[in-house]
């Protein structure tokens, strides 16, 4: 079943709560972390993830775009995460392994994310204890960018590798998700959409949540 993950960049934070609502019967809610070093933008952090916790049941996807994420990990499994990214170029391997040891603490689910310019192969030390793995079909840092083509070859591998290593484990894509490239992309293996403008910019939210859920 591919589940569809409403991203908040796109929402209104001065209504978050609301923004969340309408998103609600989605399966995740996708909150993006950025510290404006590993991708040039800033968004949100710890105090806002923790009020979110308090306002929704939804589960919380945490992407992560810092630097060095093994220092806040913590923090951010305690904050309410449900699920963690951590981006592999982000640090060593030894500290990415690190923050995934941190949310096996937690029993939060754990899941590496790559930049596009990422080989699909990196993801084979971790690939056997991992619930997902997010292939960015963009570059981090901005919503409203349209979908890299050639990222469908990515995904495809990603999910050879899923297949051959751990079938269990997700597939998931972020960035310039839209009915479109929604077809497609679960067509080449993605089963969790990350979905930002084409929901929260779309003249009707909810035909425009039917709309990609059609690709199912
Ligand atoms: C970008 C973020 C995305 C972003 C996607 O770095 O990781 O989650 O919100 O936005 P859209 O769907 O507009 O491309
Ligand atoms: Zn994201």
């Amino acid at each position: 079943m591919v589940k569809i993950a409403p991203s908040i960049l796109s929402a209104d934070f001065c209504n978050l709560e609301r923004e969340i609502q309408r998103v609600q019967t989605a399966d995740l809610l996708h909150v993006d972390v950025m510290d404006g070093a590993f991708v040039p933008n800033i968004t949100l952090g710890l105090p806002v993830v923790r009020s979110i916790r308090k306002h929704t049941d939804m589960q919380l996807d945490l992407h992560l775009m810092i630097d060095k994420p093994v220092r806040y990990v913590a923090q951010f499994c305690e904050a309410g995460a449900d699920l963690v990214s951590v981006h592999l170029e982000s640090d060593h391997p030894q500290n990415i392994q690190k923050a995934l040891d941190i949310m096996g603490e937690y029993g939060v689910k754990k899941a590496v994310a790559l930049r596009p310019i990422t080989s699909p192969e990196a993801i084979l030390p971790y690939i056997d204890q991992l619930d997902m793995v997010l292939v960015m079909t963009v570059e981090p840092g901005f919503g409203g960018q349209p979908f890299i083509e050639s990222q469908l070859k990515t995904i495809t591998r990603v999910w050879e590798i899923i297949q051959a290593h751990n079938p269990s484990c997700d597939l998931e894509v972020d960035g310039g998700i839209n009915p479109s490239t929604a077809r497609r992309v679960v067509e080449a293996g993605a089963n969790v959409l990350v979905v930002g403008s084409a929901l929260y910019e779309a003249p009707d939210l909810s035909a425009a949540m039917a709309a990609l859920r059609v690709t199912e």
